[in-house]
């Protein structure tokens, strides 16, 4: 069942696999990769109550000794402070330059310990071992790392891509509906984005993989890895296509924005309703059918997932402040916002050639349709 996606980036190339059962196994595929038995692992203490014991069993099975620190879990440890710490830990272990640093956790740990691994000693080798679908299909693969600063979120980082991704689809059986369906934001993204087939296949086997398919989980996180791998190969740093990734991502980092990034919204949620808005954007400027927003949001509800802006609780600011929430967006360019739009389900584009008044309406349309308070 185990499926290996190639990243192909010269020089520094690699492997994500995926499949259920590779924490067991770890220690075999992270062997050729270390030149001493003697890795240091950085993960979140909610993680390594659930996982930290098969993760050192499967290293031991090869020989290979493990050290680990666990951080709070949570999007306010991508800061200063527990970075340095992260740091500051490998450094006492005496981590050298030969050496593997393992991020094992969600996307929070992957990219904090991205970027610890990126700065230590001038950058060392880290494996990613994801544990969230998120992570599985985005965060993990791409190079992507760093942490939060004060004015924005993943302001502060690097592009350090990892030696080896162990995306481990067994794991995924320990996450909550809620935090599954999350990730699923993300999945279904890459349809959305680029792949008509894969959404419609979605459409088929989404209720499959909520409940637990491994077979379809494994289909779908090594689909979404491939189309990763392939933008990224193209365009590493982001000048042009990757930004294809941030499909539904300027409405999103507005709601985080406006939910004061709390558990009202979740980032892939988030995302999800932002892509049912960038389709709705699209097909009100004449891009796509007026079919195709109503598919999207058909699906995302079937999955009982949060569709539209009525789905989060709480007040939410009017589409104004919105729109300037999305001005604020670090895909700002010459002062210009970009957005991801669409031609159809599957065929994305990036511009920067949209009316602010179209935008503002579909906001007002969605803050609408909330129920009064
Ligand atoms: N998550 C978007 C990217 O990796 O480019």
């Amino acid at each position: 069942m185990e499926r290996i996606v190639h990243v192909p980036l010269e020089g520094r190339a690699y492997d994500v696999v995926i499949g259920p059962g590779l924490l067991q196994h770890a220690g075999q595929r992270i062997r050729p990769f270390v030149t001493r038995p003697r890795v240091a692992v950085i993960t979140d203490e909610t993680v390594a109550g659930l996982h930290l014991d098969a993760l050192r069993a499967g290293l031991a099975d090869a020989g290979i000794e493990m050290v680990s620190l666990a951080l709070p879990a949570g999007e306010s440890t991508k800061s200063w402070p527990q970075f340095s710490r992260a740091v500051e830990w490998l450094l006492e272990q005496k981590v050298e330059r030969n050496d593997v640093v393992i991020a094992l956790g969600g996307g929070v740990i992957g990219d904090l310990v991205g970027f610890a691994a990126s700065v230590l000693r001038r950058g060392v080798r880290f494996v990613q071992i994801p544990t969230s679908l998120l992570a599985q299909v985005d965060s993990s693969v791409g190079g992507k790392t760093g942490i939060n600063a004060p004015q924005g979120k993943n302001l502060i980082g690097a592009f350090h891509q990892p030696t080896l991704v162990l995306a481990d689809t067994a794991v995924l059986g320990t996450l909550s509906a809620r935090d599954f369906l999350a990730g699923y934001g993300e999945v279904v993204k890459y349809g959305m984005l680029g792949d008509a087939d894969f959404f419609s296949w979605l459409e088929e086997k989404g209720p499959d993989l909520a409940s637990g398919d491994m077979q379809a989980r494994v289909e779908a996180v090594a689909r979404s890895v491939q189309m990763k791998a392939d933008i990224v190969v193209e365009d590493e740093t982001e000048l042009g296509n990757r930004a294809l990734l941030n499909l539904g991502h300027t409405f999103c980092h507005a709601l985080e924005a406006a939910t004061g990034y709390s558990n009202r919204l979740m980032h892939g949620e988030g995302v999800a309703i932002g892509c049912a808005l960038a389709f709705e954007l699209s097909s009100r400027l004449g891009l796509c059918s007026q079919e195709d927003p109503s598919r999207v949001r058909a699906h995302l509800k079937a999955m009982g997932m949060k569709t539209d802006l009525s789905d989060i609780d709480g007040s939410l600011p009017d589409a104004e402040t919105l729109l300037e929430l999305m001005s604020q967006d670090k895909k700002v360019v010459d002062g210009q916002l970009r957005f991801v739009l669409a031609r159809s389900i599957g065929e994305a584009f990036v511009t920067a050639d949209v009316p602010q008044e179209v935008v503002l309406s579909v906001l007002q349309d969605a803050l609408a349709d909330r129920p009064q308070a």
